[in-house]
């Protein structure tokens, strides 16, 4: 029940085929990883959160504030040359960070890991600016990151290899404002 057509109430009737995290199961999940990643971290040395825009933007500002501990905000843009749904690794800086890192501890905000391509780029790019530490926490992952050595110490949960859109995460820069996660209708992009 809702489930008939998840998006019809957002404004995108028929275009995406099932829910795959609902809103309550991703807040869920969210407060799980702030608490994982507070107790690794104190408020002597706070966090800073580097959300790669714009996919995880939705995902920083609920992490954010399920963070029982103090932590602040960077934001970076990064491209990936590729085709609309896989990257070739090959990464261009749009919007780098507003600050210097060195000595601080980095915590990276990804969207979804896929090839792992891009935050591989990313974790070398940062960890030459010399920080205290980095770690990555990722709200989901696809099967395919295994096949890149990247470690991610802080997962959300392991997908499907289908295209998946909302809560960020676009499909030509559509969907990223829905409230859940879901499947894209086989018959949008194919
Ligand atoms: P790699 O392969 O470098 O790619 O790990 C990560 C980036 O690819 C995008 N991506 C997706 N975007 N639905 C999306 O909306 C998906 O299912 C998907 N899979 C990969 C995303 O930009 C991510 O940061
Ligand atoms: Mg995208």
């Amino acid at each position: 029940p809702g489930d008939v057509d998840p998006g019809a109430g957002y404004g995108y009737p028929g275009e995406l085929a099932a829910t795959l995290i609902a809103e309550n199961a991703l807040q869920e999940k969210i407060r799980a990883l702030a608490a994982a990643v507070a107790a690794d971290h104190d408020s002597e040395q706070p966090p800073l959160l580097v959300c790669v825009l714009k996919g995880a933007v939705m995902f920083v500002t609920d992490f954010a504030r399920a963070m029982p501990i103090p932590c602040e905000l960077e934001f970076m843009a990064v491209s990936s040359y590729g085709s609309a749904t896989s990257s070739s690794g090959v990464v261009r800086i749009l919007k780098d960070l507003d600050r210097d890192i060195t000595g601080r501890r980095v915590v990276i905000v990804e969207d979804i890991i896929d090839s792992g391509l891009t935050l591989s780029w990313l974790l070398k790019n940062l960890a030459s600016r010399g920080p205290a530490a980095i770690d990555v926490v990722a709200l989901l992952r696809k099967p395919e990151a295994v096949k890149v050595e990247v470690e991610v110490r802080y997962i959300g949960f392991d997908i499907p290899t289908d295209f998946v859109v909302g809560y960020g995460l676009d499909f030509a820069e559509r969907y990223r404002d829905l409230p859940f996660v879901g499947l894209l209708g086989e018959h949008m992009y194919r």
